[in-house]
Parts: C-alpha cells; structure tokens; sequence
C-alpha cells in the first residue's frame, strides 16, 4: 500500500451554492471531478493529522463510490482518525451530532438533499465544521479558491475498505470506526423529548403516526426511533427502505411530492401526526388529519410550546428564521419578549447564533427546523416534537393549529417557484426588480400600495461578517409582503422563488384557502416580475 500523487487540473465551477457542492452525477463522474473538490477541502483544513473528521452520506447513487475514494484520499492526507457510519449512511443531522458529540474537527456529507438521486440525477458534498454546521461562507470560498489552482490530489491505493461492518480499522497513519449510523442521533433524541409519554400513546393508539421515509436515509432512523423505540404500529414507516435512486422519486417533504401521505392524511383512515422527510433526513412535512401545516407555521407553533418539551423547559433564549419565512414566528417572539432574528436563506446562518446561545429554535419555510441540539436542521427531530407536543396537549393537530391562529393570528403563506428557468432570464427578471427598488415605494398594485422595496443584506450579529444580495423584499401597506430570490442549490439552470404572505388577524377568516387569500398578491407579484410573461409558462412549477 502506498500513497499515489495524482496530477490533476481544475475545474472552473467548483463553487459551492446555498448547500455544499451539488451537481449532476455526470457532473461528478467527470475525471478526477470529486477528487479535486476533496483535495480542495483538505488543502484548506491545515495540518490534518491532529484532525477528526467524520463521514457519511444520504446513500444515493455514487455515495457508495465517493465513500471509499474519500476514505482513500483522507489516509493519504494522513487524517488522524475517519468516523463513518456503517454503509456509508448518515443523515445530516446524524453528522451533525457525531461532529458534536465526539468533537470532530469537522465532516463530509455527501448528499444533494432533496434533489433527485440516480446516474441521471444529482449528488452533492458538504463539508461542517467543528461545531457541526454547514461551512459558513469563508471556508466555502477556499475551497473554491484552492479548486482553482489545484494540480494534484493525493490517494492511498489500496483495497475497498468494509464499511459495512461496525469495527475499527486502520488506513495508513488513519485510525478509522465505522458506527452505527442511528444509536448516537437516537440516545440524543431520547434526552430531549419525553419518550415514555410518547411511547404509551402509541402503545394505546391514542396517538397514531404516519411517517413517509421516501426512500432515502430516514428509513432506518425512522423504523427504530418510531417503531422500535417508541413502539409505533408495524408499518407505521412507510417507503423506510433506502434506495440509491429514492425509488424513481423525488425525495423532498411537500405536498407535490409526498403524495401517497397527503391523501392517507386527507383519507377517512388518516393517523392523528403525517410526516415525511427528504433525501438527508434534515427536511420534515407536518401534516395531521386534513391539515398541511405550513413550515412557517410548524416553526412558530414549536416556538409557542417549546416550554411544555423536557428539552427546552428552560424556555428559548430566542429564536430566528431565514427572511423569506413568514412573520408567524416573530409574533410568538414578541409575546414572549425574545429575540427574533432575521438571516438570509441556508441554515449556516444560524450557526453563529446558535454558538452564542442568542437563540435556541430556528426554521425555514423550505420544511426545515431545529433547534441548538446539533447544526443542522432536522427532520425526525420536528416529527418527535410535535409527537410530544400532541401526546402533552391530546390535542390533534388541526386543533393545536387552529387555537394557535386565535392566539396569534394567521400568516397566511405560499411559495411559487419556477424551476429550470434559463439562467439569464432569472438573471434578468432579478436585476430588473433591483434597479426598479427606488422607485416602487408610494406604487400602487392592484389594491396593494407598496410600503417599501429593499435588497435584503445581512450583516451577522456575532462577527459582523455580511452577506449581500439575499432577496429582494417588496412590503405593501397592510403588513402584506412579496419576496423574489433565485435558488442557490438548483442543478439546472434557474429557480426563481417566489414567497408570498399576508397577515390575517381575524379567526372568523382562518380557514380559508391560502392561494384564494392570496390570489391579489400573486398577480401583484407578476406584475412586477413578469416571470409568466417573459417564460412563457403559465404556471409555477411548484407551489407549496
Ligand atoms: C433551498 C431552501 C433553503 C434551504 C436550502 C437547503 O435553498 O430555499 O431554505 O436552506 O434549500 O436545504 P435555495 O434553493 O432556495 O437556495
Ligand atoms: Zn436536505
């Protein structure tokens, strides 16, 4: 066995977006295409031979190939020791808390989340840092910087290592365990909810579950934290078996693409919670009998409870959510005189947040949440939250939602994204509503007058460091509010999303449709992008 110098040259587009590296399989099939992103990390972690790192990913197809290439280049790069879970597998919020747990100095997640997986479909890798979350902007820009100028990445040529039995092994200088990709995430989970209480309901069908793994990495993590665990029905995991390629499917929680569940929940035979989660298990869907709770929702109702939770009986230090999420959350902030903080889209913003104990609950509307237990966001986590919370409350979700909206009012809310867009009209339409900003605030449209029209630049709390170019926001004079980005995690040309909103204070008007109280601001919202005009397309793609 010996270490091999490979020679190499860069890629140019070797840029991470909103989440790591993602791009199509070809992509990464390309030669020597994940060696040099790999090299590019390790080159930028300093001296590697004092350094932990752990390793796992969302078991989609080229996981299994990028995982023992990774093991290879890591003992080449004399990492001191490599935590993998067992097959390669570990959801991201899994990674996260090994990283916590056993102090890594960091780790590498290969996943592309909630996008399709198969050789015609996409794979991605991230890297977190020590404190468990997703590399803020600094290191992302040298591994960018180092896969400019790279030209050679180094490999021990060696056997596949078995990664599919628990053990140590050693690599080279590298010490290397492979471990059970659930016991720790689950040991943790039990420290924070009340698993007695949930267990009995189960156990007595007062509380019965649906949980839709969609084929990705949440499979096993479901079936022994729901079912083995806590004693959920047999079964109660639904497509629990992970597949490389997600069954044909498309591995993210909403109502677009967690069919079979949103029917089961809008059925005669509906289970009091329904709940999904995405390719890398940080997303969740929330869903109980005939209710979708929108994430914004989801964020603001934990937000109200959290108090009830073994966890966070404390109470929350405060609490954030990305811009583009809707204001119910801040509501709840105000009530209980905590901050709220606002930060642009990606759960790396959170993290320096979380670290300085200024908030201990935070979400997006993209159906992620979670709190300061790990780094990341975290979708079995939300799904035993709102176990607990409904095992506390024996309330049925429908209920909780609804006495929540009395309280606090209703932020009525959509997203419609438009997908695979050509990358110079989104460009276009983007740049269009920025150089209009000055003169749009006193506009009227429709019954709408526009209150203000900003770019949303963020500037962190805790280091001061910026991020600019995070949004365009238009707010209208009744607290109404349109916000127009593009995607950062898009494969294929461009996304543009669309975030719609409107505060409903009046109980008497909570249960209406959301694309009915909203259909004012949606043409609003065309005539000042005119994205249906100038795509031709009638239609969002997605609407959630
Ligand atoms: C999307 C979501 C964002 C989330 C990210 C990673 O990013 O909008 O909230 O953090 O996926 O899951 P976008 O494609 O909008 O840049
Ligand atoms: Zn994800």
């Amino acid at each position: 066995m010996s270490i091999r110098i490979v020679h190499t040259s860069p890629y140019t587009d070797q840029k991470p977006g909103t989440s790591g590296l993602r791009k199509t399989v070809r992509d990464f099939q390309q030669e020597n295409y994940l060696e040099n992103f790999v090299q590019s990390i390790f080159n930028s972690l300093g001296d590697l031979s004092d350094q932990t790192l752990v390793l796992g990913g969302d078991g989609r197809f080229l996981n299994q190939h990028a995982i023992q290439i990774i093991i290879k280049m890591a003992a080449a790069n004399r990492v001191r020791r490599l935590m993998i879970g067992q097959g390669g597998i570990l959801s991201t919020p899994a990674a996260s808390c090994l990283i916590r747990k056993y102090h890594a100095d960091g780790g590498i997640i290969l996943s592309a989340s909630h996008n399709p997986g198969g050789p015609d479909h996409d794979f991605g890798i991230k890297y977190n840092i020590a404190n468990g979350g997703p590399a803020p902007e600094g290191y992302t820009e040298r591994f960018y910087a180092q896969s400019r100028k790279i030209s050679e990445y180094r490999i021990f040529e060696s056997r596949d290592l078995d990664i599919d039995h628990i053990g140590r092994y050693r690599l080279g200088e590298t010490m290397i365990s492979v471990v059970d990709p659930v016991d720790d995430y689950a040991r943790l989970m039990s420290f924070l909810f009340d698993f007695d209480l949930i267990r009995k309901q189960l156990a007595s069908e007062t509380i019965t579950l649906c949980f839709d793994a969609m084929h990705a990495v949440t499979g096993p993590y479901g079936r022994k934290i729901f079912e083995v665990q806590l004693g959920a029905l047999p079964g109660s995991v639904i497509n629990a078996v992970p597949r490389e390629d997600f069954g044909g499917g498309h591995p993210d929680p909403n109502l677009v693409h967690a069919k079979a569940l949103c029917r089961k929940m809008f059925s005669t035979e509906s289970p009091t919670l329904g709940a999904a989660s995405d390719g890398d298990g940080d997303r969740n869907l929330i869903m109980g009998k005939h209710i979708f709770v929108t994430p914004s929702d989801s964020l603001a109702v934990m937000a109200a409870n959290a108090h009830l939770i073994p966890g966070y009986k404390e109470g929350l230090a405060g609490v954030a959510r990305s811009m583009p999420t809707s204001r119910a959350l801040d509501r709840v902030a105000d009530s209980f005189g905590i901050d709220c903080f606002e930060t642009p889209t990606g759960w790396k913003y959170f993290g320096n947040l979380l670290d300085a104990g200024k908030i201990s609950l935070c979400g997006e509307e993209s159906f992620g949440t979670s709190s300061n237990h790990i780094r990341e966001k975290d979708g079995i986590w939300a799904i035993l939250f709102w176990l607990n919370l409904i095992a506390i409350k024996q309330e049925s979700v429908l209920q909780i939602v609804h006495k929540h909206w009395r309280q606090f009012g209703r932020d009525y809310y959509s997203r419609h994204d438009y997908e695979g867009l050509d990358r110079e009209l989104g460009d276009r339409i983007i740049e269009g509503l920025r150089s209009r900003l000055p003169e749009l605030p006193g506009k009227k449209i429709a019954s709408y007058a526009i209150q203000s029209a900003e770019e949303f630049c963020y500037r962190d709390p805790v280091d001061g460091s910026t991020a600019d170019n995070q949004g365009i926001i238009i707010s209208f004079d009744d607290g109404s509010r349109l916000v127009f980005r593009l995607s950062g995690t898009g494969t294929a040309g461009a996304t543009l999303r669309i975030y719609i909103e409107k505060f409903e204070p009046d109980p008497a008007k909570h249960d209406l449709d959301p694309q009915s109280v909203l259909a004012d601001l949606i043409g609003a919202a065309e005539q000042l992008c005119r994205i249906r005009t100038l795509s031709g397309r009638p239609a969002p793609s997605v609407i959630t």
